[in-house]
């Protein structure tokens, strides 16, 4: 399998969880797209969708699924979303897509956060992927040079404007040994809107597509620890 086809059956994975009546979270994203295309099948079942980017939001209204503001929902149950990176505590690099804040918002309302990728997104330790932070234009020199402070080697990320009028900048270079203080301290920075560090709000499911097919790991499964370290491994080896 190559990595589109396990995002793929993550993806397909993941309708299981899409539930009767129900208004459903979805992020943005290649996986987020398989899985958008897979809810032909069961948009009938549904009210509608809120979506975490303009882009997702149009791909949801061509296959016909009603999109709604986030305001005018008070809950839901589930949001399906795909990560950059993914640790076996089940906290998240994300904001590859540019849509972390909106993504980190859908996110803190839904119930149940169900992330689906493909094996080679599993980390030991999260940071070998550039950190996404959103960042008000007016402050990219300062915030870049309170990164630097940190550690990292902040690198602006041309050609793109988030859906919120705003600039991502990608830090490279940081080992995130305790990514709860990590995201607390670049939250705290002036300037910052939001940074990709999903630490707090962590996943509560996650569907992996793997060459041996796809596993599910729920973040209060007793032995978690020992499957997930053998699946990281395995997949920090292929790297
Ligand atoms: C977008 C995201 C995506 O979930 C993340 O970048 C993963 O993307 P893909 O499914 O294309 O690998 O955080 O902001």
């Amino acid at each position: 399998m190559d990595q589109s086809e396990m995002k793929r059956a993550a993806a397909l994975e993941a309708v299981k969880y899409v539930q009767e009546g129900d208004i459903l979270g979805v992020g943005t994203g290649s996986t987020v797209n398989y899985f958008i295309d897979n809810l032909v099948t069961v948009k009938d079942k549904i009210k509608g969708a809120v979506s975490s980017s303009v882009a997702s939001a149009e791909r949801l209204k061509k296959i016909g699924i009603p999109v709604f503001d986030l305001n005018d929902v008070d809950s839901f149950d589930v949001y399906v979303d795909g990560a950059d990176e993914i640790n076996g505590s089940l906290e998240m690099i994300k904001g590859g897509g540019a849509a972390l804040t909106r993504e980190k918002i859908v996110a803190a309302v839904a119930k149940k956060f169900v992330c689906i990728v493909d094996e080679t997104k599993l980390v030991t330790m999260l940071g070998d992927f550039p950190l996404p932070v959103e960042v008000i234009p007016m402050a990219v020199n300062y915030v870049s040079g309170e990164l630097r402070k940190m550690g990292g080697r902040p690198v602006f990320r041309t050609n793109v404007v988030t859906d919120n009028g705003n600039c991502i900048i990608d830090v490279r270079g940081l080992r995130i040994n305790a990514p709860k203080d990590y995201e607390e301290q670049i939250n705290m920075i002036p300037g910052v809107v939001t940074v990709g560090l999903f630490a707090h709000r962590t996943a509560d499911v996650l569907i992996v597509g793997s060459q041996n097919g796809v596993k599910v790991i729920r973040r209060d499964d007793q032995n978690r620890d020992e499957f997930n370290s053998s699946l990281i491994m395995r997949a920090d080896m292929q790297r």
